[in-house]
């Protein structure tokens, strides 16, 4: 069989991202009749557990992470194959001079997959390249984080009923911010007109405009949060990162300027949803996690069944 990576959600063609987020419902349903059989004390083993029993994936974290990490460890356990890894390369041979190349050649003798984040944009297509077995890209630098999105559209289908005649706001970095590069690039397949708020030196980048003007796709600019929000169905929210930033005082002339307080959500339709990709640092208020508009936990949730039907995709393992 040829291997398969995820490096990029322009990997995949629509029908294939419609085919994960169809899987990761199977997966959600599937864990839901687990968890109830579990409560009635009848026979609670999960059918899922055994689809990947005997294998073994390996995560490793050359950048900080809680969610991708944990929820992609947390898919793996539930399909029935064994971690391996490292959250902290300093505590690798990474911190003796090897070199990305070795490193993970070397690991490819000891896994089925390799589920990588590294702070430099491109690594990720490097270690696949490198790599004898799929690579996941877990996020690269300011580039891709494809997992994240594939777990976002699956966010916005279940709470929307659909991925088509949506108006999606995309706020904070969309300059650095990988997941939002990765859900433009998502979207561009669906009929989405999108409103892009961002200080002015953190605009969308101009090759993601241009892909939008290519596919037709109708957008608008704002410097400004509160006047939009009446007439759209997503607000993705985003984090300033600061690790992104090489002049510190550009950073911290920007960092505050979007914060999204409850008050500000009284003209929002009724069904809009409150995305984020976290951590979050301010920029949502914490008055915003009782709104009924606030989806952004529910969303880690997801998560987990979107990288159930990543892993299980990419590796041909039919449930
Ligand atoms: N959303 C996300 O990538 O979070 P982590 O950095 O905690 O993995």
């Amino acid at each position: 069989m040829t291997k398969r990576s995820l490096i990029s959600i322009t990997d995949l063609t629509k029908s294939e991202i419609l085919r994960i987020t169809e899987l990761a419902a199977d997966f959600e349903a599937a864990t839901a009749a687990a968890n109830l059989a579990t409560q009635n004390e009848s026979d609670g083993s999960m059918a899922t557990r055994g689809l990947l029993q005997g294998k073994v994936i390996a995560t490793l974290f050359f950048e900080p992470s809680t969610r991708t990490r944990l929820s992609f460890e947390s898919a793996i356990n539930r399909l029935g194959a064994r971690v391996i890894g490292f959250s902290d390369a300093s505590n690798t041979s990474v911190a003796k001079g090897e070199t990305l190349h070795d490193t993970i050649s070397v690991i490819s003798n000891y896994c089925d997959m390799i589920v990588m984040r590294h702070s430099l944009e491109g690594a990720a297509r490097y270690a696949s390249e490198v790599a004898s077995v799929p690579v996941v890209n877990a996020g690269d630098g300011a580039n891709q984080h494809p997992s994240q999105t594939l777990l976002d559209l699956y966010s916005i289908q279940k709470t929307q009923g659909r991925l088509d005649g949506l108006k999606v706001m995309m706020v904070g970095d969309l300059k650095y911010g990988r997941t939002v590069h990765s859900l433009l690039e998502a979207l561009s397949h669906f009929d989405t007109e999108f409103v892009f708020v961002s200080p002015p030196e953190l605009r969308m980048p101009a090759e993601y405009r241009n892909l939008l003007d290519r596919k037709g796709l109708r957008y608008t600019e704002s410097s400004e949060l509160a006047d939009n929000i009446a007439d759209i169905d997503i607000l993705y929210m985003t984090r300033i990162q600061k690790e992104r930033f090489n002049d510190p005082m550009e950073y911290e002339r920007v960092k505050n300027t979007y914060v999204l307080r409850a008050s500000m959500l009284a003209g929002a339709r009724g069904s809009m949803k409150i995305l984020h990709p976290l951590p979050r640092v301010g920029e949502i208020a914490t008055d915003v996690d009782d709104s009924p508009h606030a989806y952004y936990f529910k969303q880690v949730e997801n998560g987990v069944y979107a990288r159930m039907a990543i892993i299980c995709y990419l590796l041909n393992v039919k449930k």
